[in-house]
């Protein structure tokens, strides 16, 4: 017979139940995975009832009240507090974004905290980024030109090429988009996935780089680029408000251009 559940050893078990304190009035329920590795236990949901009273607006607030206050082995990444390190990427209320520009008033009902999806776990809400950092230093994200430089000043760029890289440069790497596309999550060690292939496109149309060509000549594989079906997953979610998939849709037309 046909199984259709999951593996016993795959399931998200009921976890622990931190109550709120006696006498709060604003009460929310956050519930948030925890898996450790080193327990051989399964992953459970443990909820934590917060009074929002005395607590800061954001998802991440509440988890460092948590951490601060309720269960100190609860692990996750973060440093900013302000949407510009990308380290606190998580999966909120069944969407990747940042845990400290997401409000918790915008959350109906318990709000439901995940490690950002098909990434393997280290710990709680930490991800492995090991092969998502290795597909970003692939391309070769800084500036390459044999040319020699001006003496004692940085090379121009004119404000029309310099425009060109609005709406790329903002990337954080925070990897939200690319854990949410389908094409990323099966094909995650050949697909660059969105943000990195925006992050090379952000070279590729730098007035200012000579090595166009030999990144373009990078992309063009069956897997490295074509493996995006243009589901924009990946626009939809980021939270920086980017366009990965416009990024990539340039890039085709580019390895199209120059073949003309
Ligand atoms: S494009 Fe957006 S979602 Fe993707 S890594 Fe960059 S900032 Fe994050
Ligand atoms: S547009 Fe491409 S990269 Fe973005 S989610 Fe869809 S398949 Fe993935
Ligand atoms: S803590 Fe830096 S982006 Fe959230």
């Amino acid at each position: 017979m046909v199984a259709f559940t999951l593996p016993k050893n795959s399931r998200v078990g009921t976890g622990k139940t931190y109550r709120a304190p006696a006498g709060a009035k604003r009460v929310r329920r956050f519930r948030v995975y925890r898996w450790n590795p080193d327990d051989g236990a399964n992953p459970v949901m443990d909820t934590f009832e917060l009074d929002l009273d005395q607590c800061g607006p954001m998802v991440l607030d509440a988890l460092i009240k948590i951490k601060d206050e309720v269960d100190a082995s609860l692990t996750f990444r973060r440093s900013c507090r302000e949407g510009v390190c990308g380290s606190c990427a998580m999966n909120v209320d069944g969407t990747n974004t940042l845990a400290c520009v997401k409000h918790i008033d915008e959350i109906q009902g318990d709000v439901m905290v995940y490690p950002l999806p098909h990434l393997k776990v280290v710990k709680d809400l930490v991800g492995d980024m090991t092969a998502f950092f290795a597909q970003y230093a692939s391309v070769q994200p800084w500036l390459q030109a044999e040319s020699a430089a001006p003496q004692a000043r940085e090379r121009l760029q004119s404000p029309e090429d310099r425009a060109k890289l609005d709406g790329l440069w903002e990337c954080i790497l925070c990897a939200c988009c690319s854990t949410s596309c389908p094409s990323y999550w099966w094909n995650g060690e050949k697909f660059l996935g969105p943000a990195t292939l925006l992050q090379s496109y952000r070279w590729i149309v730098d007035s200012r780089d000579e090595n166009t060509g030999e990144r373009l000549d990078y992309l063009e594989d069956p897997h490295r680029l074509y493996r995006c079906h243009t589901i924009m997953n990946c626009t939809a979610t980021c939270p920086k408000g980017l366009n990965p998939a416009k990024a990539i849709s340039e890039i085709k037309k580019l390895i199209v251009e120059r073949r003309s």
